[in-house]
C-alpha cells in the first residue's frame, strides 16, 4: 500500500491524499476539475508558504467578496474579470474561423428588451456629449452581407456612466438600441462618443487593484451582441484606440482587431446630412460572423 493510500496526510503527499478521497465521485467532470484545482492549489500553497495570518486574510477577502454579491452586484465576476479569467474563458469558448470578428466580455450593463429602432436612429436620448455616427456592414466569412441580423448596442455616456447607473439622471434606454440589417447587411446609427470609466471599485476588487498598483479603468468602447440565423452569436466591443487606457484595460477586454478608427469630421454639409449641429465623430466598423454549420467556416 502506498503511503497516501493509508489516508494519512503529510506536507509531501498532500495532493495525492486529497484527490484519492474523490475516487467514487458521482460526476466524472467534477472529479477531473477538482483534481486539477486541488493540484494547482496545493502547488501554489507550497510555493507561497503563507503564514496563518496571510491565509486568514485570503479567507476574509473571499468571504467579503461573497457578501458584496447581490441581485445588482457580482463581485466574484468582477474578480474573475480583473484576474483575466473571464477573458480566458471567453477566448476558449469563442475560437473563431479565420476572418471572423473576435469576441470580448459581456460585462454587467447589458439590458434585455432595448427598443428595436430604424436604421439611422440616434440612441443618445439626452443630447449630451459629442455627436457620433457609427456605420458598417455585417458580413459572413466569405464577404457576403448578412441580412436580417440583429445588432444590439449599448454604451456609456460622455461622463462614463451607463443609463442603469444613473436612473433618474439619464433617460431609460439612453445609448441603447437594437437594429436589424436589410439585404445589404449594412447598419448605421447615431450616438454620442463614449468615455472611459472605472469598474466598480468600492469593494474587495477595487481594494485588490489598489494594493497591486493597478487602476480600475476600462477604455472607451461600445458593446455589441450580433445575432443572425445560421451564425454564432457574437458578443463584442469596438474600442477607441486613442483612449488613455487602451493598453491597460482593467478587465483585459481589448483585442487589436476590435480597435476602430474614430474620425473627427468638420465638414458642415456632412453634419447637416446627419442632422448634427456641428463637427462629429465618424466610426466605420465591419463585423464578420462565423457560421454555426460545422461543414462551413
Ligand atoms: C463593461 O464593459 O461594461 C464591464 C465589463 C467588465 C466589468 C465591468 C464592466
Ligand atoms: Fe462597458
Amino acid at each position: 500500500m502506498d503511503e497516501y493510500e493509508k489516508g494519512f496526510f503529510t506536507e509531501e503527499n498532500s495532493f495525492e491524499v486529497v484527490i484519492a478521497r474523490n475516487d467514487n465521485a458521482k460526476d466524472e467532470r467534477m472529479k477531473q476539475v477538482m483534481e486539477v484545482i486541488t493540484r494547482k492549489l496545493h502547488e501554489a500553497v507550497k510555493e507561497i508558504e503563507p503564514t496563518q495570518q496571510e491565509w486568514m486574510q485570503a479567507i476574509t477577502f473571499l468571504t467579503r467578496t461573497g457578501q458584496l454579491c447581490n441581485e445588482w452586484r457580482q463581485e466574484f465576476i468582477l474578480l474573475s474579470d480583473v484576474l483575466g479569467v473571464s477573458m480566458l474563458v471567453d477566448a476558449i469558448n469563442n475560437r473563431k474561423p479565420t476572418g471572423a470578428s473576435e469576441s470580448t466580455v459581456l460585462g454587467p450593463f447589458h439590458v434585455a428588451n432595448a427598443p428595436e429602432l430604424p436604421m439611422g436612429a440616434n440612441i443618445c436620448l439626452d443630447a449630451k456629449g459629442e455627436d457620433m455616427v457609427i456605420h458598417g456592414r455585417i458580413l459572413d466569412t466569405e464577404g457576403s452581407p448578412v441580412a436580417n441580423a440583429l445588432l444590439d448596442v449599448w454604451q456609456a455616456n460622455d461622463e462614463g456612466f451607463y443609463d442603469v447607473q444613473q436612473k433618474g439622471i439619464q433617460p431609460d434606454f439612453n445609448l441603447r438600441g437594437v437594429f436589424r440589417t436589410g439585404a445589404d447587411g449594412r447598419y448605421w446609427f447615431r450616438a454620442a462618443k463614449p468615455r472611459f470609466y472605472p469598474i466598480p471599485s468600492d469593494g474587495t476588487v477595487g481594494k485588490l487593484l489598489q494594493t497591486l498598483g493597478r487602476h480600475p479603468y476600462r477604455p472607451a468602447h461600445l458593446h455589441f451582441i450580433l445575432k443572425a440565423d445560421g451564425f454564432h452569436t457574437l458578443t463584442t466591443h469596438i474600442f477607441d484606440p486613442e483612449d488613455p487606457y487602451i493598453n491597460s484595460d482593467a478587465v483585459f477586454g481589448v483585442k487589436e482587431s476590435l480597435l476602430a478608427e474614430f474620425k473627427w469630421v468638420t465638414d458642415p454639409s456632412a453634419s447637416e446630412g446627419l442632422s448634427f449641429a456641428g463637427p462629429f465623430w465618424d466610426v466605420e466598423y465591419n463585423f464578420v460572423l462565423a457560421s454555426d454549420r460545422t461543414d462551413r467556416t
